[in-house]
């Protein structure tokens, strides 16, 4: 069978499987360690294993290798990539600090390392308020998410943000008339919403957070039934801890086609051939080890 087949190839050529709860259940099922972007930043920098086998989206795997040069980091498929990553340009960061006296360049995790080299620190959404708190800088550009940025402005009013035009095509598909609707059909049925949605999503939720807070919320809440505005990915992990509660999805398609492009053939593939395939210039990756090292600094302390 295909995860026995996993599990061998796993152990005789040294590897540790990390993913993201936003991959299928059939890969989470397989994984070492299943979670959120910060635990999986973490985690990563502690495993023994000699190759990393990151199941999840170019800048997870483009991370767990910045944060462990010597380490082999794998993906199971490369074209698997966050669109988000990619919606800002070193041009228009370096354009704003021309403009903008003491400014930080606050870059969200999900974005290309060439990006992360360009700025001062990163965050995911389970930190990004207690990393932002932390920075001495009144003036913050926040990048490439416009959505996580002005949820964390709102929380932070003594500083000054300047906010990307990027978003996730995902999360931004779900809108406030889906939640009205949802509301309708599961009365007094809480929404668990990530902060990639909209402002007017936001304001219509109960609990905001990143896809293992969601999952700690439902789970230590009482109630029995949940709306859940996030990738359906997190479902798997959020029955599997509470198979007497029930979760339902705002819209049918909370899906992301890129964490979806991981498969168990591709994971065994990937095992058989062990190749390195997260290849990043020596520059960007030592330019982009700090603002991810003082992220995990920051949200340690
Ligand atoms: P989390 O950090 O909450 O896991 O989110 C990652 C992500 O890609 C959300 O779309
Ligand atoms: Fe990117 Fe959105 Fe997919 Fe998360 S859900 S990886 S932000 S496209």
């Amino acid at each position: 069978m295909l995860k026995e087949e996993i599990k061998k190839l796993q152990k005789e050529k040294d590897v540790v499987i990390l993913a993201h709860y936003y991959v299928d259940g059939a890969v989470q099922e397989i994984a070492d360690y299943v979670g959120d972007s910060y635990y999986l930043s973490k985690v990563a920098t502690k495993v023994s294993e000699k190759n990393i086998l990151f199941c999840g989206v170019s800048f997870m795997g483009e991370s767990a290798k910045i944060l462990n040069p010597d380490k082999t980091v794998i993906m199971p498929d490369v074209t698997a990539d966050c669109p988000m990553a990619h919606m800002v340009t070193i041009e228009k960061i370096e354009e704003m600090r021309k403009q903008l006296d003491d400014v930080a360049v606050v870059c969200y995790i999900n974005s290309s390392a060439k990006i992360k080299a360009h700025s001062d620190v990163c965050v995911t959404s389970s930190n990004a308020l207690k990393v932002v708190s932390a920075l001495p800088n009144k003036k913050i550009f926040f990048v490439p998410d416009n959505n996580l940025g002005r949820y964390i402005a709102k929380q932070l009013p003594e500083k000054e943000f300047i906010f990307n035009d990027g978003f996730c095509h995902v999360h931004t598909e779900i809108h406030a008339e889906d939640i009205k609707k949802a509301k309708q059909q599961y009365p007094d049925v809480k929404v668990l919403t990530h902060p990639e949605c909209t402002q007017d999503v936001l304001e219509l939720s109960d609990f905001i957070g990143s896809t293992s807070e969601i999952i700690d919320f439902a789970t230590k809440c009482e109630d029995k039934e949940f709306i859940i505005a996030t990738e359906t990915g997190v479902f798997y992990e959020l029955e599997m801890k509470n198979p007497d509660k029930k979760f339902y999805p705002v819209i049918s398609q909370q899906i992301c086609p890129d964490m979806k492009k991981i498969t168990l053939e591709k994971v065994k593939d990937a095992l058989v051939h062990l190749e390195e395939n997260v290849k990043l210039e020596e520059e960007t990756k030592e330019a982009a080890f700090r603002p991810l090292n003082r992220m995990l600094e920051l949200a340690q302390a």
